[in-house]
């Protein structure tokens, strides 16, 4: 079932030396999901298990590059952390270009996102 996710009532703009992304950024990019609405719909549906968080928009069914974005979002959330992404906007989606195109995902990307997102090639 799709639920028709609502607006984060409060999404944070981006201040001018906001490290990461902002609740305005889109998360997945294949979708156009912003951080802000996957944040809303992580609060208000509290999903038992990450891969629920599809049913925000289909945020995370496309080319997969969000996907340890989402779990970190999920993982965050389950240990009552604030949910952020630590990563530039603009190194995010350099990395999901270059991702598209080798199927790898470029150094650094793991590490400035956030300490608990999980390893990846
Ligand atoms: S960026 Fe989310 S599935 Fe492609």
């Amino acid at each position: 079932m799709v639920r028709s996710p609502m607006a984060d009532p409060d999404p944070t703009p981006r201040e001018p030396d906001q490290p990461g992304l902002a609740d305005t950024d889109d998360v997945c990019l294949c979708f156009h999901v912003p951080l802000g609405k996957v944040k809303a719909f992580i609060r208000r549906e509290d999903p038992p298990v990450a891969s629920l968080i599809s049913d925000c928009l289909g945020a995370g069914t496309g080319c997969g590059w969000c996907v340890p974005v989402l779990r970190m979002l999920h993982r965050q959330h389950e240990s009552g952390e604030p949910m952020q992404v630590g990563v530039d906007p603009a190194a995010y989606a350099g990395g999901r270009r270059a991702y598209r195109q080798t199927g790898q995902r470029p150094d650094g990307i793991d590490k400035s996102a956030g300490s608990d997102l999980p390893p990846t090639s």
